[in-house]
């Protein structure tokens, strides 16, 4: 890989994230560039189970681990003499693969005698906008749109969160993937229909937007799910299938006009003038556009997770890993457990 500075004399993280079913390693430089971004995907292992099977998910991380952190350290052009940190996912998110790449970095760190960062994967999320720009983490209003989290929250630096709002049942990505099975699509359904949507009229059904004048900043997107289920029922197969790009299209503007309007409401009552959005959702290249188009007219200054660090990595984990260690706080006992029930530390110090 071709770099503009030398590696040595620098930090270097190596980063572990195994809390789903993408088995993932990243190297990343104490000045946010990531020098490797490596991510064993497990869709075509699930798929014909329609979802992620746990049992499947910890045994294929067993396997991937090792083989995807000798190509991060390969492609870094490092070896493990090179690092200066380990860190690793905690939590949350499924027991037995958020085991497989927390003990295996925890074992690395203890061999090579280096600091470990037990790392939320919320926070990896969060922080993953500001990845490798300049001006670093700024005070803004952030979106975490994933497959089990939609979070509003008020930002003003590394660790400092307030809770705007949240979702009250399924969360964005879940609606994407729920609704794309109602479809018949394949498994992860969000860029399936995603892809879709692209040749489909947005405004061929009407589904509803729930919550968008609720006058508060949390969700709901069950009754979106429920209202193409009874849509469905009401339509036969072969008009389905002609129509299916149109119920993407449709389906997919919903769930983009939520979020858009519901960030830039979150935007206006804090008074912040940034907005920074994360997860895998936010690889939707209508949010995408919806965002940037929000956020133009509102003079407000868009942070969006780069396209391939958007779903699940490595590379988020081993930035906030570097953000923390920065900052001075101490690295984590190598004695803590994960959590796969893990909440993001919020509200500490806030009126
Ligand atoms: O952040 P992520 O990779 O994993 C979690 O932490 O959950 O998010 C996965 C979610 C899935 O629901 C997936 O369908 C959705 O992100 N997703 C998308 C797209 N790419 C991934 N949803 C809509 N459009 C996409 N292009
Ligand atoms: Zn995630």
């Amino acid at each position: 890989m071709a770099r503009d500075q030398p590696v040595k004399g620098r930090e270097l993280v190596l980063a572990l994230e195994t809390s789903c079913d993408e088995t993932a390693a990243a190297v990343v430089r104490d000045d946010g560039e990531v020098l490797a971004n490596v991510v064993a995907s497990q869709i075509a292992l699930h798929r014909p189970h329609g979802g992620v099977v746990p049992e499947l998910a910890s045994r294929e991380h067993n396997l991937a681990l090792l083989p995807v952190v000798s190509e991060a350290l390969r492609k870094a052009e490092i070896d493990l003499r090179d690092l200066g940190l380990i860190a690793a996912t905690a939590g949350p998110g499924l027991a037995s693969s958020l085991l497989v790449g927390n003990t295996s970095g925890k074992t690395l760190a203890l061999a090579l005698g280096l600091p470990f960062f037990a790392i939320n994967h919320l926070e990896g999320h969060l922080l993953s906008p500001f990845l490798g720009r300049a001006g670093g983490v700024q005070g803004c209003v952030a979106l975490i749109v994933s497959g089990g989290h939609t979070l509003l929250l008020e930002l003003r630096g590394v660790g400092d969160y307030r809770l705007l709002g949240a979702t009250r049942d399924d969360a964005a990505g879940e609606a994407f993937d729920k609704g794309a099975k109602l479809l018949g699509l394949p498994y992860p359904g969000g860029p399936e229909m995603d892809q879709r949507a692209r040749s489909g009229n947005a405004a061929a059904f009407d589904f509803p937007r729930s919550m968008v004048d609720s006058g508060d900043h949390e969700f709901s997107f069950s009754g979106l799910k429920t209202s193409l289920r009874y849509l469905l029922a009401k339509m036969d197969p072969a008009a389905m299938a002609e129509r299916l790009d149109d119920l993407c299209a449709s389906y997919q503007a919903a769930i983009v006009e939520i979020l858009t309007l519901k960030a830039l409401a979150a935007v206006r009552a804090t008074g912040r003038r940034a907005l920074a959005v994360s997860g895998g959702v936010s690889r939707n290249s209508a949010l995408r556009d919806s965002l940037a188009r929000a956020c133009g007219g509102e003079g407000v200054e868009l942070f969006l997770a780069p396209a391939d660090l958007a779903t699940d990595n490595a590379a988020m984990i081993g930035y906030a890993a570097l953000l923390k260690h920065r900052a001075g706080q101490a690295p984590s006992p190598l004695s803590e457990d994960i959590d796969p029930n893990l909440e993001l530390p919020v509200n500490a110090g806030w009126p």
